[in-house]
């Protein structure tokens, strides 16, 4: 039997969910705009998954949810995904030198940086209890190809600055956590999941910006392999989760468990 947590789940555990041994956590920002979520929890055979508030913003909800964790584990988590992000952002189009002022620069950096990194640490700080209390002792970020140094240079993209700002800071958040907890036996490991189809919007709206984007990123790596479906990728990242072991703690790795730094 294995419990997961995992945040951001607002659109989506399923796959998790499907296998009745697995206890999920589902941490959602808030229950009332996660009908979704509700309605497949209600309507879901196996009645596994608790559905929590925690938000990357709100120290004290994520706090409590990991007391609501332990209350239910008796104490322990196999697994946390650090998934919830900030990623859409009205400045996303504009590079480092190209906001209205000052000032805008520093506040959406910041609340970048807050929600994702810090966010994300306080998270991370909330579960270690648990996580070194279980036997799995696995710690997921979900990280982005944007938050690579190579790929930044390789692919010259100039957009989503704070985002992969933020992104690449986490990779060095879990080589830290790795370096302290690896002879516990705790892995840290950064995910990238490939570019999914996560957007919300018409059939119409998805393709074209998945169009535009696949031919963007084609132009600089001529072997990409597209966007994905949701179900490919999480099908992908939980056969990774599931088979990576302690000596691989600390890396940033595509779905397929190869370094993306190289
Ligand atoms: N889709 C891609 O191509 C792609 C590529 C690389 C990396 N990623 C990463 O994959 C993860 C999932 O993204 P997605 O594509 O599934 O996008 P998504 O559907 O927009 O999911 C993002 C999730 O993060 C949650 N979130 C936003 N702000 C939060 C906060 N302050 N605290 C907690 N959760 C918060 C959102 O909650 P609400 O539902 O309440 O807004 C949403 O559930 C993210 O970490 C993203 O950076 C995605």
């Amino acid at each position: 039997m294995m419990s997961y947590a995992v945040t951001g789940s607002s659109r989506g555990i399923g796959a998790l969910a499907a296998d009745p041994s697995n206890t999920v956590f589902a941490l959602v920002r808030s229950k009332s705009s996660a009908q979704k979520l509700q309605d497949f929890v209600a309507g879901h055979a196996h009645k596994n998954v608790h559905i929590l508030e925690a938000d990357n913003d709100n120290i004290a909800s994520i706090k409590t949810a990991a007391k609501e964790v332990a209350k239910i584990t008796g104490g322990t988590l196999d697994v946390l995904i650090a998934n919830g992000a900030l990623m859409h952002h009205e400045r996303n189009g504009l590079m480092l030198d190209e906001f209205p002022d000052e000032n805008v620069l520093d506040d959406d950096m910041l609340t970048f940086y807050k929600t994702n990194v810090l966010g994300t640490i306080h998270l991370i700080n909330a579960f270690l209890p648990l996580l070194r209390a279980g036997t799995t002792k696995k710690c997921i970020i979900i990280g982005s190809a944007l938050g690579s140094h190579k790929f930044a240079r390789r692919s010259e993209v100039l957009q989503y600055s704070g985002y992969s700002m933020s992104k690449a800071a986490l990779n060095i958040a879990a080589a830290r956590y790795a370096s302290k907890y690896k002879g516990e036996g705790l892995i840290f490991l950064t995910i990238t999941p490939g570019l999914v189809k996560t957007l919300q919007g018409t059939p119409e709206e998805v393709e074209k910006f998945f169009s535009s984007e696949e031919a963007r990123i084609r132009e600089r790596y001529p072997a990409f392999e597209g966007a994905i479906t949701v179900e490919q990728s999480v099908r992908d990242q939980l056969a990774l989760i599931s088979r990576i072991t302690v000596d691989r703690s600390g890396d940033f790795v595509n779905r397929d468990g190869t370094n993306v730094e190289g």
